[in-house]
């Protein structure tokens, strides 16, 4: 058994009722390679931002759990040597599916977990979700739960379509399962492609998608049940359509890819969201600049030369989501 706190790790606890108090959410960076972790380190403590990285069962699988973990203990120790004295990262299981793998990720170093129940029926949820909790706060790790569906793609979490959050369930499961922060559904959703263009209108100008807005109504009524508690929104990369024109631009076909724009995301920051989760963006601004890089320098081969545009190009996304979208920025 290896604690976090062993690892200069946090959990997030004190870190998301400072951001619900403060109007503004904390950064939840996926990685799985060490160019992202990098880009995440650099910009949390260039702009003195908290940050959670977290790891997907997708990423497990692709770079190894005891890598993936040793990184994170390297995160704290590099984001010392860059001059921050006292980091605040945390190590976050995103969608752990079961209690096996949730114990497996405490018991090596996380020092948060999810757990989502969100596709089983909602007692079966209550009951899984309650036993995590029961396990992670004997080692003081905080955990995420999921109340309604996201749609779209990620990694193995999948779903056709969304259903919201029911906000008159969700007293019951934050009071039956002791969750420290809840997931809900109000229209984001997983991937690149976050709307059918039936869902969209067209800017007529650009030719490009605009997406619905968010169902900030559930979201007020899910706040009003449970007046300052920790809110968590999935899927809300903004997929920027420069990077998007940038990959099709030299060779690739992403038609339509669609996000949820930085505008929403940064009035539901202001509630009480307290953290927002991007995977995709950091993947869209890693694969432009390889691609472009590729197509302006084919005599390239050293993963050095496309790797290192790849990761500034990250770490402008992550600084620019940390101060302009968030506000997490000097509230370490
Ligand atoms: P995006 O696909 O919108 O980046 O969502 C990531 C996410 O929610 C990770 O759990």
């Amino acid at each position: 058994m290896t604690s976090y706190k062993e690892l200069g790790l946090v959990n997030t606890r004190k870190m998301f009722a400072k951001a619900v108090k403060g109007g503004y959410a904390i950064p939840a960076f996926n990685f799985n390679t060490m160019e992202q972790m990098q880009a995440i380190v650099q910009a949390a403590v260039e702009t003195k931002s908290p940050v959670i990285m977290q790891v997907s069962k997708g990423a497990r699988k692709y770079a190894n759990p005891t890598i993936l973990r040793y990184m994170a203990q390297g995160a704290v120790e590099y984001a010392k040597e860059l001059g921050c004295k006292k980091p605040q990262i945390v190590l976050h299981l995103d969608h752990g599916d079961s209690f096996e793998t949730c114990k497996s990720c405490i018991d090596s170093g996380f020092s948060s977990v999810m757990i989502d129940g969100s596709s089983l029926p909602y007692a079966d949820n209550v009951k899984l979700t309650k036993k995590v909790v029961a396990y992670a706060h004997k080692y003081d790790v905080t955990v995420e739960a999921e109340l309604g569906v996201l749609a779209g793609v990620e990694d193995e979490v999948a779903s056709e379509v969304s259903h919201y959050t029911k906000p008159e369930e969700v007293i019951d499961f934050v009071t039956k399962t002791g969750c420290d922060s809840l997931a809900i559904s109000i229209g984001t959703s997983h991937g690149a492609y976050k709307f059918k263009p039936e869902q969209c209108t067209r800017d007529p100008k650009t030719g490009k998608l605009v997406p619905p807005p968010l169902a900030f109504d559930v979201l007020k009524a899910i706040e009003k049940k449970l007046p300052g508690f920790p809110i968590v929104l999935h899927g809300s990369s903004s997929v920027p359509q420069d990077e998007v024109d940038t990959i099709n631009k030299f060779g690739g076909k992403l038609p339509d890819a669609v996000g949820i724009p930085e505008s929403q995301l940064r009035k539901a920051a202001k509630s009480a969201v307290c953290k927002i989760n991007i995977d995709s963006d950091s993947r869209l601004a890693m694969t432009a600049a390889i691609r472009q890089h590729f197509a302006e320098h084919p005599d390239h081969f050293d993963p050095r030369q496309y790797l290192t545009p790849a990761r500034d190009n990250m770490k402008k996304m992550y600084i620019h989501k940390i101060m302009k979208v968030l506000g997490s920025n000097e509230k370490l």
